[in-house]
């Protein structure tokens, strides 16, 4: 690969100026989901070992540009000292005297938080005169906010080609999944992609028909192909608009080699709540005033045939309304399926985004997948084929 890692550099005595992407979700003041502050332990950990000085910076939520104190990088320190077993010493700046002072006064093994580098107008503008501030705090540039790398920012982009740079070991594992999944993988390769509308994919399914061999649609945006192909979905979510766009991308899928799998049956409801009465019909038959809320047993059926045969899995996107019982049956099961195969080492299974992460949670697969990526909008901006900044501008 084309970026340093921290093998790379030598971190001794210098202070390392360390991207994180710790923009975690929060209810009433709590971290409700650790997951992406456990993740840059190991990063904070080699730096450290290396005898670096760790300089955490970060954005929390959107506050652009302006100082919003409940979006103070101040309310995880606990949080962030309890996962890493370390003291960590706020600055309530990320530059100037305030950042440069905490930094100076932090001593061996202690990690200096930097406040919300999106408190400044000049972050998300990428803006060279901010960068330049936060450069002369450190020595060295560290990125391991992969998901955050679809943002060019000043502490994301600009800020990695002022100082030596290098990938974290997070941002270095989803670079080298995602290489896995897509760049040279082991094929076949089957991508799922789910979620409600194709008119926020088109560009990750045309992107995907000419890399992958198997494409399995679900959830909503499996309504529209099917609508495209003159079926009848009754009040099903559809998108009748998108059809022509649907037809585009099976004519683009056939010349390229990809199968597009669609359901052959699906499970119908009159109303969208939990234990509403549900039926499985055939893709043909679902009744006029009934919508269609997720796949059925045979469908089910086949998306596990393909993933047996299958070497490797992209997976983006619920097969069905999983976050309602029982709507969620045919994620479940696709997801245990892929789960067994990875485990008995027949498949590599790498998955990414909100939703999916929580629907692979949920099915009890997640802790089974090769890997379970932290981002949302960067793993599809990276599926779909686009160059991340965050990732360019560490290539130098
Ligand atoms: C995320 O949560 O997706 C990342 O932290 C990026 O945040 P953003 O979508 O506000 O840029
Ligand atoms: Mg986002």
């Amino acid at each position: 690969m084309a970026w340093n890692t921290l093998d790379d550099l030598d971190l001794s005595g210098k202070t390392v100026l360390t991207r994180v992407d710790i923009n975690v979700p929060m209810e009433a003041g709590v971290v409700s989901d650790m997951t992406r502050i456990d993740k840059i332990r190991p990063t904070v950990e080699a730096i450290i070992a290396k005898g670096g000085k760790v300089v955490l910076l970060a954005h929390f939520d959107r506050p652009k540009g302006k100082v919003v104190p409940a979006m103070s990088l101040g309310h995880l320190v606990d949080a962030l000292s309890a996962s890493l077993g370390r003291k960590v010493v706020f600055a309530a700046d990320c530059v100037g005297d305030v950042a440069a002072t905490a930094i100076a006064g932090a001593g061996a093994g202690e990690v200096v938080l930097l406040e919300n580098t999106r408190f400044k107008p000049g972050e998300e503008t990428n803006d060279p005169a901010l960068a330049a501030e936060m450069a002369a705090l450190g020595d060295v540039y560290v990125n391991d906010a992969f998901s955050a790398a679809h943002r060019a920012h000043a502490s994301t982009e600009a800020l990695a080609r002022l100082l030596p740079a290098a990938a974290g070991r997070l941002m270095e594992a989803e670079l080298r999944a995602l290489e896995a999944a897509l760049g040279k993988p082991e094929r076949p390769v089957v991508a799922v992609v789910g979620g409600a509308k194709v008119s926020t994919k088109i560009e990750l399914l045309a992107n995907l028909v000419t890399k992958v061999d198997h494409l399995v649609i679900g959830g909503g945006m499996a309504n529209t192909f099917l609508v495209a192909e003159g079926i009848e979905v009754g009040k099903s979510l559809a998108e009748r608009e998108m059809a022509e766009t649907a037809r585009e991308i099976h004519r683009k899928a056939q010349t390229a080699g990809c199968s597009i799998h669609l359901p052959v049956d699906v499970v119908v409801a009159r109303d969208f709540k939990a234990g509403a009465e549900s039926h499985v019909v055939g893709v043909r038959d679902c009744p006029m005033d009934a919508m269609i809320l997720d796949a059925g047993p045979k469908t089910v059926a086949s998306i596990e045939a393909v993933f047996a045969g299958a070497k490797t899995l992209i997976w983006n996107g619920p097969l069905g309304a999983f976050e309602i019982e029982p709507f969620d049956a045919a994620t479940n099961a696709a997801a245990k399926a892929a789960a067994r195969l990875t485990r008995e080492g027949k498949l590599i299974s790498v998955a990414g985004g909100g939703d999916t992460v929580a629907a692979l949670n949920q099915a009890g697969a997640a802790e089974d997948f090769t890997f379970i990526s932290t981002a949302g909008g960067a793993f599809l901006e990276w599926m779909e084929g686009k160059e991340l900044p965050g990732v360019a501008a560490l290539m130098g």
